[in-house]
């Protein structure tokens, strides 16, 4: 079992919170707060428990150098007007910077510390390398707490090695995603259907395949559409497509019983995705050449709602469409209508889908739960070990 935050004793210690505060910025300023919102259960409790609090976190994939794009500084403005209370930034992750702000840190008080990423060492393979980054991280603090659920499938210093060294317990946030996504991994409620879409295709087609022994059915829309289109022989013009998705994407039709994979029967092309391109609706098998798919068309979305209708279960990882740019929303939006009017239980995996029904509107109470976590939930649902939850469990 897990140890929580209420198992620790934390008044006056000096606590290091791993969080997922990964979100999308918009020349310099926080785009969706989604993921900082989710982190404030744990942290206003740490707070009210007069601990002080060491917030730690990545942003993007600087490649292991600091890097002023990917700063975690507009992250910490923006939780300090959400917490009502003023976070200290540091401007380095374990140098002189984070030790001195540590160092004058009062009980009910918080640090953030710049990018973990930063740092080569936080991503590293290398154990040796990356035990060694754990170990300052460790130096700054009393206590462990892991609450940043969209990075426990990643063995990084600041999810795994850090726990090995300090006494620690999994935030709110990583206790509520485990009992979320538990409803996906045992005695799951039938049908249960995935939606999967999103741009990072290349990633998911190994939960594809685990999710084809799982789930009764999976509706295929975004640019995960597109390999399966092309390995059917069909032409996809210039849409997002990578040739090495395309014997992959053959694989999952090999293996799927017929009628598991429902792909689009049409769709939303354009020339480019810009919102005043004239843009179409085709047939997803005759996509005309110098167009690309930028969502799942009405007849496809009306299908797509059909089914889910139909279902006790749902998992949703990835937009349909460029919903970003409103021509190309309505996709999503129909999925994600279709799954609110509806008593199934419905799961939203992932930053990205996550933002889109918000952007678009939607109340995350309107669906079962929406997780913080794109790959970390679908690691969780094919039933994989996550390091950083694993390590909490271990000890
Ligand atoms: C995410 O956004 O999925 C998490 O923050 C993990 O980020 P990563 O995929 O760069 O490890
Ligand atoms: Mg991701």
């Amino acid at each position: 079992m897990m140890k929580t935050i209420d198992d620790l004793a934390v008044e006056g210690r000096r606590v290091l919170v791993r969080a997922d505060l990964n979100v999308p910025l918009d020349g310099g300023r926080v785009a969706d707060d989604g993921r900082i919102l989710a982190s404030l259960p744990t942290l206003t409790a740490l707070k009210a428990r007069d601990a002080r609090i060491i917030v730690c976190a990545h942003l993007g994939r600087p490649g292991g150098k600091p890097d002023p794009r990917y700063s975690l500084a507009p992250v910490a403005a923006r939780l300090s007007e959400l917490l009502g209370q003023k976070v200290e930034f540091a401007a380095d992750t374990t140098g002189p910077s984070a030790r001195a702000a540590v160092a004058v840190l009062r009980p009910g008080g918080v640090v953030m510390l710049e990018n973990l990423r930063f740092d080569a060492a936080e991503t590293s393979k290398d154990d040796a390398q990356r035990g060694r980054f754990a170990d300052q991280l460790a130096g700054l603090a009393d206590l462990y707490v892991s609450d940043g659920f969209g990075a426990v499938h990643r063995k990084h210093a600041s999810v795994y090695d850090v726990a090995l060294r300090l006494p620690h317990a999994a935030g709110y946030l990583v206790q509520a995603e485990a009992t979320a996504l538990g409803r996906l991994t045992a005695s799951i409620r039938r049908p249960y259907l995935v939606v999967l879409g999103g741009a990072k295709v290349t990633d998911k087609f190994g939960a594809f395949g685990s999710l084809l022994g799982t789930a009764d059915r999976i509706l295929v829309g975004g640019a995960m559409a597109f390999p399966f289109l092309a390995a059917q022989g069909h032409p996809t013009g210039t849409s997002l497509l990578a040739a090495d998705q395309v014997d992959a994407a053959a694989a999952c039709l090999d293996k799927a019983a017929p009628g598991k994979i429902e792909l689009p029967s049409d769709l939303v092309v354009a020339a480019d995705v810009a919102a005043d391109t004239p843009h179409q609706v085709v047939a997803a098998n005759a996509i005309p050449a110098g167009q690309m798919g930028l969502d799942i068309g009405p007849q496809t979305a009306a299908r797509f709602a059909d089914a889910l209708g139909g279902a006790e279960t749902v998992f949703w990882n990835g937009p349909m469409g460029v919903f970003e740019i409103a021509p190309y929303a309505a996709g999503t939006r129909a999925v994600a209508t279709a799954m609110t009017e509806h008593p199934a239980f419905t799961l939203i995996g992932g930053g990205d889908t996550g933002a889109a029904i918000r952007a678009l509107g939607f109340a995350e109470e309107a669906f079962g739960y929406v997780s913080t976590g794109g790959g970390a939930s679908l690691e969780f649902i094919q039933g994989n070990t996550l390091p950083g939850l694993a390590v909490l469990e271990a000890s």
